[in-house]
């Protein structure tokens, strides 16, 4: 520890403040890949909202509802401009990562996939970009194809190539592996894809929150993330997918605000014609009332990152999880396994660590009575566990831009201390 110089792009004394949960320094919060803290500009949003301006939107002409309207749709522009949208009307607001991905899939398979087509994704994946793909694979023919990663936990960039054909219809990869840590190269995922003509659909929950993400310099077609992975108020994500396509795909979801016009004809009191015409992007694929103070909360969020700035929060993580990992070989090599890439630069900052012979649910719990917030489980990818070997599960630590090397030293040493009396 002592020959170690560290210099932390962000200063999380200054950052914290902001925490009113974690600002006294009682928590060391290191579960950030399950959820992030909110800062007091986004509550303060969310309240701002239900106090002055709380009107449901798009259906009033009052001044209220307006408002509402205006500070609903600014949101779609901020988390645009955010990824580099081609325009606020390709993102579409969803309840989450998960609901982003279930819409598409939906949307796709009554569009363009047929019973035999194929569907890539890796072993990666959390089960949010898995389960969609496979009950496609149950309920329509679609074929789905898993690329396995090689023994440093990068993706096989070979196996991906050998597995395409004309009859790969997606690739859905992860940006970032939530166990791992691995960072997938997604342009040469793209260009791939798009070589045999396939839509190129990427998981980016645990990325965009943790590093600049200019969705049209990867050339990718559609992405997906959670607000609340990113300083946002949970139940609302974002599905972000290109216009001509958008524009292209059946809306999945029927109801309010994703029409301009529905005439039905009954004859006997059954119907027997009607004609729908679809809201515009992206309200064809937001039906209902949405999450309105969500969005909001959620500009805001991404607002704080802009002003932080993406490349200081990426190199903030890197050092954090350089150090960590350091320290880990440092101390605890013999005792642990840690997953994913070596090189902090080839991964987020996280840590997901197995164990031989212990449980790693008895870890976390004993680590809680410390007050230090890790996860503990098969963080939503039990098959990628199983692929490994790892049965029992990991226990994972998460950093984001409020954490600093003292959490790390408190992480570590309460490590070290469980791991010792486990092991008497
Ligand atoms: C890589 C990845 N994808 C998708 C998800 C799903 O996110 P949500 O639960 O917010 O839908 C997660 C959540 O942990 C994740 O880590």
């Amino acid at each position: 520890m002592g020959d170690w110089c560290l210099s932390l792009a962000l200063n999380v004394n200054v950052i914290r403040e902001d925490f009113p949960l974690i600002k006294d320094r009682k928590i060391v919060y290191l579960d950030n890949a399950a959820t992030t803290q909110k800062p007091i500009q986004v509550i303060n949003a969310i309240s701002n909202y239900y106090m002055k301006f709380n009107a449901n939107i798009h259906r009033g002409l009052y001044e209220l509802s307006q408002e509402a309207s205006k500070l609903y749709e600014e949101a779609h522009g901020v988390v645009a401009k955010f990824i580099n949208a081609g325009s606020w009307e390709e993102v579409v607001f969803t309840r989450n990562a998960t609901e982003g991905i279930n819409i598409l899939a939906q949307a796709l398979v009554n569009r363009y996939l047929k019973p035999g087509d194929e569907v890539v994704i890796s072993i990666m994946e959390h089960h949010s970009n898995m389960l969609p793909w496979i009950r496609l694979s149950e309920t329509y023919g679609v074929k789905v194809k898993v690329v396995g990663i090689d023994s440093d936990g990068l993706l096989d960039y070979d196996e991906l190539s050998n597995v395409l054909t004309p009859r790969t219809k997606v690739v859905s990869i992860t940006h970032a592996s939530n166990v791992l840590g691995t960072l997938n190269d997604v342009r040469r995922i793209a260009k791939l894809g798009h070589e045999v003509d396939a839509l190129v659909v990427v998981d980016g929950a645990q990325s965009v929150p943790h590093l600049p993400v200019n969705v049209r310099e990867l050339d990718v077609d559609f992405m997906v993330f959670s607000g609340h992975k990113m300083l946002g108020p949970t139940g609302i994500g974002v599905l972000w997918g290109r216009k001509d396509l958008l524009e292209d795909l059946p809306p999945v979801l029927q109801g309010g605000d994703m029409i301009k016009y529905v005439g039905i004809e009954v004859k006997g009191g059954v119907l027997i014609n009607h004609r729908i015409i679809y809201n515009d992007l992206p309200w064809k694929f937001e039906a209902g009332t949405p999450n309105i103070a969500g969005g909001i909360g959620l500009a805001e969020a991404v607002n704080y990152l802009i002003r932080l700035g993406m490349e200081e929060v990426r190199a903030h993580e890197v050092e954090l999880t350089r150090y960590a990992l350091r320290r880990l070989d440092e101390t605890l090599k013999d005792d642990i396994k840690i997953l994913g890439p070596k090189h902090p630069e080839l991964r987020s900052g996280l840590i997901s660590i197995a164990f031989k012979g212990i449980n790693p649910h008895v870890v976390a719990s004993l680590m809680s009575t410390k007050n230090i917030a890790v996860r503990s489980g098969y963080h939503c990818a039990q098959p990628l566990h199983e692929y490994l070997g790892v049965y029992d599960g990991t226990l994972r630590a998460s950093f984001y831009i409020y954490n600093d090397v003292d959490d790390i030293n408190a992480f570590i040493s309460s490590l070290e201390e469980v791991i010792n009396v486990l092991s008497k």
